[in-house]
């Protein structure tokens, strides 16, 4: 395995007890404030993607927003945002998800995305996997294939893998 891995581990912060008693919050800011461990971060997921033929990073807000834009820069693919409702101007396509308490609804753009193309799905952080089932029933709605989702962080014990089907999902660090 790569120690590239190891030191990302690292540079995450938990926090118990955040937002909510209970809950043990994985902060990815403090990867950020580690220049080595940022880069590294994005290096690991273009060299994975690079030569996949991707066109499509889709990133989820909100911290599919950092880490998204610099692997599609990298690998030359289009960023495509996945917000959270009434943020995007144009057409859009909506779908529900479900939250630990209620539900809310990811919307994206119809118009940034062709039927065929492929796409890689950016977020921080995979815990119930509801968020990036919203993310694949939206491009799948518009006849793109999702060839993978990469988050950096699987919260294993919540099994968010099994949510996604057939959908590959990659990630550097899994907490158990
Ligand atoms: C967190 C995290 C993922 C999502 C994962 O985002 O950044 O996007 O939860 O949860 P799931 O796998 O159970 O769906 P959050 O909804 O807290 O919003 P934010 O990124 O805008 O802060
Ligand atoms: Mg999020």
């Amino acid at each position: 395995t790569d120690d590239r891995i190891s030191r990302i581990a690292s540079t995450i912060r938990v926090i118990p007890d955040f937002p909510k008693p209970g809950i043990l919050f994985q902060d990815i800011t403090t990867l950020l404030l580690d220049p080595k461990a940022f880069k590294d971060t994005i290096d690991l997921f273009v060299e994975r993607y690079k030569d996949k033929n991707i066109n499509v990073i889709a990133g989820i807000e909100a911290r599919g927003f950092i880490f998204g834009p610099p692997i599609a820069l990298a690998i030359g693919a289009k960023f495509v945002p996945m917000r959270k409702p009434k943020k995007l101007p144009g057409e859009v396509i909506s779908e529900e998800y479900s939250l630990e308490y209620g539900t809310d609804v990811m919307e994206m753009h119809v118009g940034a995305v062709q039927p065929g193309e492929n796409a890689v799905i950016v977020d921080d952080l995979v815990a119930t996997g509801g968020t990036l089932n919203a993310a694949i029933r939206l491009l799948g709605r518009l006849g793109v294939t999702v060839v993978e989702c990469a988050c950096v962080i699987e919260l294993k014990e919540l099994k968010g893998r099994e949510k996604l089907g057939d959908n590959p999902l990659f990630v550097l660090v899994s907490e158990t």
